[in-house]
């Protein structure tokens, strides 16, 4: 298809745990799509605004976003565990309005055709905050009105092959007794009626990185095609 009769991209969302693989999954795929495709960016490991380029160039944007005015926010927070605690309502705040901060661009770059990769995003957003004690209910409505994701593919991975991919840094969140909740949350999400006609996909992460790759690039393509014949893009709600 001529690219000024090009349909929309798609929003393509990562999720997983840490270390399940999201970052090094989104780059493979991005590399793949701008390979198979034409109007070609190298994806980069750093995120990369959308700019004029040619349609159907992929991004991959990741969130938390540290680089806006509320990521550097989240960053210190984040990074130093002698920073100032943030109230787990506030801290969910944030992680929304960081998203909100890109939500415009990551709409302008679908209607222009282009798809976006997201390595994190509103699922990332709930089942955090919830693994805080926050209730789920409360936790869903500010995100409402975002880019909703054509599809979702969660990594998971083994408690016992994360522990032998490395060990945690210093950030908070990144320990066992953290990430135990944060699994179990994400279930609970997924089963929720409010996102379980999201287009979730779980993909076995504890496999050689090639092998989850394949997967993911065959699912990712099929929905590529479907949404490119879909008019319009929606939201969350
Ligand atoms: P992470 O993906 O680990 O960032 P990086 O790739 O830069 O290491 O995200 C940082 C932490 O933020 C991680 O523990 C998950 C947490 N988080 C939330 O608590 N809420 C959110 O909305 C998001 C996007 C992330
Ligand atoms: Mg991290």
């Amino acid at each position: 298809r001529p690219a000024f009769m090009m349909g929309r991209g798609a929003l393509i969302v990562f999720e997983g745990l840490d270390r399940s693989g999201k970052s090094t999954q989104a780059q493979l795929l991005a590399r793949a799509l701008t390979e198979g495709g034409k109007d070609v960016l190298a994806p980069s490991p750093v995120q990369r605004p959308p700019s004029d380029d040619a349609a159907g160039v992929e991004y991959v944007w990741r969130f938390p976003d540290r680089s806006t005015h509320i990521g550097q926010t989240l960053n210190t927070y984040l990074s130093s565990k002698d920073a100032e605690p943030l109230h787990p309502r506030v801290q969910h705040l944030l992680f929304s309005a960081n998203r909100w901060e890109r939500a415009e661009a990551i709409r302008a770059a679908l209607v222009a055709g282009r798809s976006v990769i997201l390595d994190r995003y509103t699922y990332s957003g709930i089942v955090y905050s919830c693994s805080l004690g926050l209730e789920l209910d409360w936790c869903m409505p500010p995100d409402a009105g975002l880019p909703r994701p054509d599809v979702v593919c969660f990594l998971s991975v083994s408690p016992e092959v994360a522990a032998r991919r490395g060990e945690f840094g210093l950030e908070r969140y990144e320990n066992t007794e953290m990430q135990r909740r944060v699994r179990d949350n994400f279930e609970r999400l997924f089963a929720h009626t409010a996102v379980s006609d999201h287009n979730i996909h779980n993909f076995d992460a504890d496999r050689e990185m090639q092998a989850v790759h394949r997967d993911i690039v065959e699912l990712v393509q099929r929905v590529i095609a479907n949404v490119a014949d879909s008019p319009s893009t929606s939201v969350l709600s």
